[in-house]
């Protein structure tokens, strides 16, 4: 190991920074939030300085570095851009036995600053020993991605209750499965989508012994339409800690790969080959009764769950049975696929707004409002398009749309298999009997399919 890794209490502390530049700044921030009592000495500071000292956050002391500025500091950190400076005072700091930092010199440096990951009271630090500050920087945001903002206010959580834990738990090993429970389950989820006063409540009560420490939770999660990078954060946390997933057809194998490997699985779509899916009340309830058991459960939905997917309904249930539930939203595939294929939905030039609309027909018809759809300078996106896409360009043109108005028809949006078929109102019927088109589909009608051209950027 090339450096011990330590953490330092700089609170009230007198730190001395060199340097009056973005670089000084940037180490005067980090002292900021560790609270220190902070010099910075320069003849020059940039704006940025000038304002924290404005609003005192440190003492400013404008001239060139002397020999004796380095007196009884807790830390000197040195950032000019004079070689020759920066090394008389990694020399002179090292004969006072204070640890000292030059920016970017780790021969000059007694201590190198990590890359941090701040969620205070945690705080993850790494290093690459100074070899590869890049590789470290990546490191820190895959962590970043990784590890929920709320993670510091789980801490403070479980530093109020340390006590109690305690004396609750004479035995250690009992109070670390309290703990482990408390962190890997219902009650961190709470505190990580902001229901402090529900997650203590819940501590208390398991405390007590008051509460069914049984109960589960659901999470209604927006899978997206089929690229996994498009998950949120939030979404991918949810499904790798799930004991439980449902799933149906639109949620891609992508995105399944994410789960976590030891979950059970259970698909509630439609059944090879037939077009029966699995009844919604069956899917309700079975929701209801894997909360009950105590399990976490993860309801995929592809696209967001709100937007034509029933999700509503199945938290209904949830609400009315008692059963704690979180809504993650989802790229919906209006979203993913019109950014995919290069469709802007509206444009200053062809759109100034957009409807979704569900085009799935009842006895090969539907009752939707046609003349709301003939309006200029609007996009319509149609959902569950496929088997009525003809129907839906009679009536459009029925009701007066112009007959070459652009449509594009886009097949498995933002996978790699995506393809684009660009057509027009009385086209759109030869292109789907040449062409060999599968679901899902997406259809969007307007002028602003003209700019597929322009900006397809994914390709087909
Ligand atoms: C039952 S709806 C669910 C919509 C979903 N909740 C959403 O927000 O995207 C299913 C329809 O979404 C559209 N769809 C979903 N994913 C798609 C994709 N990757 N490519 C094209 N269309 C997609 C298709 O029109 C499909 O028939």
């Amino acid at each position: 190991m090339d450096y011990l890794p330590i953490f330092v209490n700089l609170r009230q502390k007198p730190c001395l920074v060199i340097g009056g530049g973005d670089i000084a700044l940037r180490k005067i921030n980090l002292l900021i939030k560790a609270e220190a009592k902070i010099d910075c000495l320069s003849p020059l500071f940039c704006d940025g300085i000038n304002s924290l000292s404005l609003d005192s956050k440190l003492n400013l002391i404008n001239k060139s570095f002397e020999l004796n500025d380095i007196k009884d500091y807790s830390i000197i950190i040195a950032s000019t851009d004079d070689s020759l400076v920066n090394s008389s005072i990694s020399i002179l700091a090292k004969k006072a036995r204070i640890p000292v930092n030059v920016v970017d010199s780790p021969e000059l440096s007694s201590f190198i600053m990590p890359s941090i990951i701040d969620r205070s009271p945690v705080i993850i630090a790494v290093s690459s020993a100074g070899k590869a500050p890049v590789l470290a920087r990546i490191i820190r945001a895959k962590l970043e991605t990784i590890i929920p903002s709320a993670y510091g206010a789980l801490a403070n959580i479980a530093g109020e209750y340390r006590q109690k834990v305690k004396d609750r738990f004479a035995n250690i090993k009992d109070r670390r499965a309290f703990w482990e429970s408390i962190f890997s389950g219902v009650i961190a989820e709470k505190v990580f989508s902001g229901r402090m006063d529900e997650a203590k409540n819940d501590i208390d009560n398991h405390l007590n012994n008051a509460v069914d420490m049984e109960l589960g939770e659901v999470y209604l999660v927006g899978a997206g339409p089929g690229d996994p990078d498009l998950l949120t954060f939030k979404a991918l946390r949810l499904i790798q800690q799930a004991d439980v997933v449902l799933y149906d057809r639109l949620v891609s194998k992508g995105v399944m790969d994410l789960v976590r490997r030891d979950s059970e699985l259970i698909y509630v779509g439609k059944k090879g080959g037939s077009d029966k899916s699995t009844k919604q009340i069956d899917i309700n309830e079975q929701l209801v009764e894997l909360a009950k058991s105590g399990k976490r459960v993860c309801r995929l939905k592809g696209g967001d769950p709100f937007i034509f997917g029933r999700g509503g309904e199945e938290i209904e249930s949830l609400s009315e049975n008692g059963i704690p539930f979180q809504v993650v939203p989802g790229i919906t595939a209006a979203s993913g696929c019109s950014s995919y294929a290069g469709i802007p939905l509206t444009h200053r030039d062809y759109s100034q707004s957009c409807r979704f609309v569900t085009a799935h027909l009842k006895n090969g018809t539907t009752n939707l409002p046609w003349e709301e759809f003939i309006i200029d300078q609007q996009t319509i996106v149609f959902y569950m398009a496929l088997s009525g896409a003809n129907y839906i360009c009679e009536k459009l043109m029925e009701h007066g749309m112009n007959k070459d108005m652009p449509i594009a028809i886009i097949e498995k949006g933002t996978m790699p298999e995506q393809k684009v078929y660009i057509s027009s109102l009385t086209k759109l019927p030869s292109l789907l009997e040449k062409e060999d088109i599968n679901a899902p589909t997406l259809m969007i009608v307007g002028e602003v399919v003209r700019l597929h051209e322009k900006l397809n950027w994914y390709g087909n």
